[in-house]
């Protein structure tokens, strides 16, 4: 008697969850079924037969203004939009050359600025007031549909 009572409370369970599944489908279909549902900046991504790896997306690029990413397989990661270029992408390795403090993007000034001792570095990388002495690290980015590429190497 027992089991029956459960089979018909697992019966009504199913009934219910099964009322809700058309929203859940619905609400899935927009997506393509072979896109992961993991985002590409949860797992460390493995860099493309030619060279490139996917380090976010456009839309996150756009809301915050830069794309962070201490998985990229080169290192650090800093991506940026160029301030006289929107379409194109600045990629730079942010760890400052004078004593490994990262830099952040200054949006305002269009430098990347370090917080320890106040370098400044411009959007190819190069010193514009030390101390220090050696450019930022930079890497080739793109964009590619929605997706923000970066060069590894
Ligand atoms: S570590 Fe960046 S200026 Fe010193």
């Amino acid at each position: 008697m027992g089991m029956d009572r459960r089979a018909f409370l697992s019966w009504v369970g199913v009934g219910a969850i099964a009322s809700s599944l058309p929203l859940a489908i619905a609400a899935c279909s927009s997506d393509s079924p072979t896109e992961s549902v993991a985002s590409p900046s949860a797992v460390p991504a493995a860099a493309r037969p030619d060279g490139f790896t996917e380090v976010g997306s456009v839309a996150a690029l756009q809301q915050a203004g830069f794309i962070q990413d201490k998985a990229f397989v080169s290192g650090p990661l800093l991506v940026v939009n160029d301030p006289a270029n929107p379409s194109q992408l600045i990629a730079v390795n942010p760890t400052c050359p004078h004593d490994g403090c990262a830099v952040d993007w200054n949006r305002t000034s269009t430098e990347f600025i370090c917080p320890c001792h106040n370098s400044r570095f411009k959007t190819d990388g190069s010193v514009s007031q030390g101390p220090a002495s050696k450019p930022l690290a930079t890497f080739i980015a793109k964009t590619e549909g929605d997706l923000v590429l970066v060069k590894g190497g």
